[in-house]
């Protein structure tokens, strides 16, 4: 007893010990995904459990095969999970556990503050190639609920560990599309197959989706997709890629995802129209946008395919600038 007073009189010490304590933090890593099995029966739980179905099958459900051609919303025969992999938990490859938790938020694509909903429209039209969901379709209930409960013990605005993708450093070079040729070759064509086609589980039409899915061509991702984006593909490829690998035991080298994240990006994909108009504040664009216009004076084909540190350099010059500017005015009083 003596003892646990003590710990809860260091935890409340700690607890009130100023700013570092008004933020929580949490860690997906080992921590065990809420269990959709042990929902009950009513509305919540059928919502929850027929979001992870749409989320696992999308194809199957709101896919451009499926018979009712009014549920054709996605265009591709992707899931969302192909790459929010399993069940949309998996640390570091862009888990949904807590993004009720950290929407709404910024979001520099649209310069605007953003909603759950919204979010899901954005993988929608660009990583689904498809259209956006209504905001009061079934269909949009149960994304939202079943990120709810993914989300459930997660603290309100916590800073939260395997979030996202893991950071990796791009070389100092342009990516050098031949070598990465050579790597999906032997790391990657075997399931992704010769043209980047993938494997389908039946016929095209049947809207059974993919035992492996496609990362190039018709049904893939389209040109606005986050995946797009070179260092974006760089961070999911050298942590999830081959299937089997995760943050701790990457196989491939920084050098080598990096290379064949560009060689899969070369390749051709569904085009999203007027790209022009995302990342509208323009001072925020990433680096790895390759679509016009561009800012920095930098070449187009160095924003697609490197080198990086240079172009982050000039972002890093051009937000300190900005920082300065609007300190002036503050000292101005303007
Ligand atoms: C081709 C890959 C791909 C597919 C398929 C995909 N997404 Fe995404 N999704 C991404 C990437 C990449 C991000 C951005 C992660 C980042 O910003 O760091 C993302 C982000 C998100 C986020 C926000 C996550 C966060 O941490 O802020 C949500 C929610 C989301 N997607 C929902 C969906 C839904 C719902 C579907 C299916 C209808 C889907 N996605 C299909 C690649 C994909
Ligand atoms: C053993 C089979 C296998 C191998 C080898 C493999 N993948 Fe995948 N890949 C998958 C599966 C399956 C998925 C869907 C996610 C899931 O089910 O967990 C996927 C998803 C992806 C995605 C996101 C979804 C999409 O279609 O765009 C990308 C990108 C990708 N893989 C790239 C690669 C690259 C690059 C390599 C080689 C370094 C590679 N993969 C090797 C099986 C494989």
């Amino acid at each position: 007893m003596k003892t646990n007073a003590g710990i809860l009189a260091v935890a409340m010490l700690v607890a009130l010990s100023g700013p570092a304590a008004a933020e929580s933090k949490l860690s997906l890593i080992g921590r065990a995904a809420p269990a959709v099995e042990n929902l009950p029966n009513d509305e919540y739980g059928d919502l929850v459990r027929y979001g992870q179905q749409l989320s696992v099958r999308t194809f199957a459900h709101i896919g451009p095969e499926v018979q009712d051609t009014k549920m054709r919303f996605a265009g591709n025969n992707l899931a969302c999970t192909s790459c929010h992999q399993e069940n949309a938990t998996k640390p570091y490859a862009m888990p949904w556990v807590g993004v009720s938790a950290v929407f709404p938020q910024y979001r520099a694509r649209e310069d605007e503050l953003s909603t759950v909903e919204e979010r899901v429209n954005g993988c929608m039209q660009r990583s689904m190639a498809g259209r956006p969901l209504p905001l009061d379709s079934r269909e949009m209930k149960a994304f939202v609920t079943y990120i709810h409960f993914l989300s459930r013990d997660v603290p309100v605005g916590a800073r939260i560990e395997g979030a996202a993708t893991r950071g990796s450093k791009p070389p100092n070079r342009r990516a050098d599309l031949a070598a990465g040729e050579s790597v999906y070759k032997a790391q990657c064509m075997a399931c992704h197959g010769e043209n980047g086609e993938g494997r389908r589980n039946g016929v095209p039409g049947d809207a059974q989706g993919y035992q492996f899915p496609p990362v190039w061509g018709p049904d893939s991702f389209n040109t606005g997709a986050g995946m797009n984006r070179i260092l974006m593909a760089m961070r999911f490829i050298k942590h999830n890629m081959p299937q089997g690998v995760n943050h701790a035991a990457p196989v491939l080298s920084d050098d080598e995802a990096f290379d064949v994240a560009g060689f899969i990006l070369s390749k051709p994909r569904p085009e999203k129209k007027n790209l022009e108009q995302d990342f509208p504040a323009r001072w925020n664009k990433p680096i790895d946008a390759a679509f016009p216009p561009y800012v920095d004076g930098a070449p187009a084909d160095q924003h697609k395919y490197g080198p990086f540190p240079p172009l982050a350099e000039k972002a890093r010059a051009a937000a300190a600038a900005r920082e300065e500017t609007k300190k002036t005015r503050e000292n101005r009083g303007q």
